[in-house]
């Protein structure tokens, strides 16, 4: 199993890698992780897909206190392999596509302020941890990220690497699924927005079926609501489209 493999060399991303020190963070920070969690939850647990919420349950996620990156590892590991990796900040494609090709999601730990409750420009550990790191405690999720980033780091064309930029903006930041004929949501970027995922769930963007073509070629812009989402049917669905993409790029 992946949770005994041993430790990746992460040539390119070792400049970015950094520790968390826990005991750093205040009381107030504590408060405003509590605070952003208490503001997402209610929407989530009626709109989230199943696969998110067992996932904030099983890495052992907490309403009242910021993550211990050690510990959500070593719940995370034994499940999928996948580990959250503190880092400093934004890293460039190659070293984040290096990164999670080996199961290590670069995870920034700085939480934003009371200030920026809805919206932070920068990644930060609501996004990350809250956002993102549910999802890689399912196995099929836990499958295509890694893919995605395999794939990534075969590449070098502009053109292959913004496709695949898009592949990931509207599944791992803003994918929905279908459940029991609803719309979930698992993207990151829903997950941890109460805008966007009210947007959303109001019916504001059109839901187009998952095509692989289509999102392919679908431009998105970062500082807007998205107009244009893309349901899939399951998880297996987004794994076998990066298959299906590594066969077409590069
Ligand atoms: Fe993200």
């Amino acid at each position: 199993m992946a949770a005994t493999a041993p430790v990746p060399t992460l040539s390119l991303a070792a400049p970015y890698l950094v520790q968390q020190d826990w005991s750093r963070y205040t009381a107030d920070q504590h408060a405003v992780w509590a605070e952003l969690v208490g503001r997402r939850m209610p929407q989530l647990e009626e709109h989230a897909c199943q696969e998110y919420l067992d996932g904030f349950h099983n890495i052992g996620l907490r309403r009242d206190v910021i993550p211990d990156l050690a510990t959500v590892n070593t719940l995370l590991a034994p499940r999928t392999g996948w580990n959250a990796t503190a880092v400093s900040g934004y890293l460039p494609g190659p070293a984040f596509f290096e990164m999670i090709a080996a199961r290590r999601f670069p995870t920034t730990i700085t939480l934003r302020s009371r200030e920026s409750l809805e919206y932070t420009p920068e990644p930060d550990i609501f996004h990350d941890v809250f956002g993102h790191v549910p999802m890689h405690a399912h196995p099929v999720f836990a499958d295509f990220l890694q893919s995605y980033g395999q794939v990534c780091a075969g590449l070098t064309r502009k053109e292959d690497l913004d496709r695949m930029a898009r592949l990931f903006w509207f599944t791992v930041e803003f994918g929905v699924i279908r459940q029991n004929g609803k719309i979930k949501l698992y993207g990151s970027g829903l997950i941890s927005s109460h805008g966007e995922s009210t947007y959303v769930l109001s019916g504001g963007p059109e839901i187009h079926d998952f095509d692989l073509d289509e999102v392919l070629n679908r431009d998105f812009n970062i500082s807007e609501m998205q107009k244009v989402l893309y349901a899939v049917e399951s998880f297996d669905q987004i794994y076998e489209a990066t298959r299906e993409a590594r066969s077409r790029l590069g």
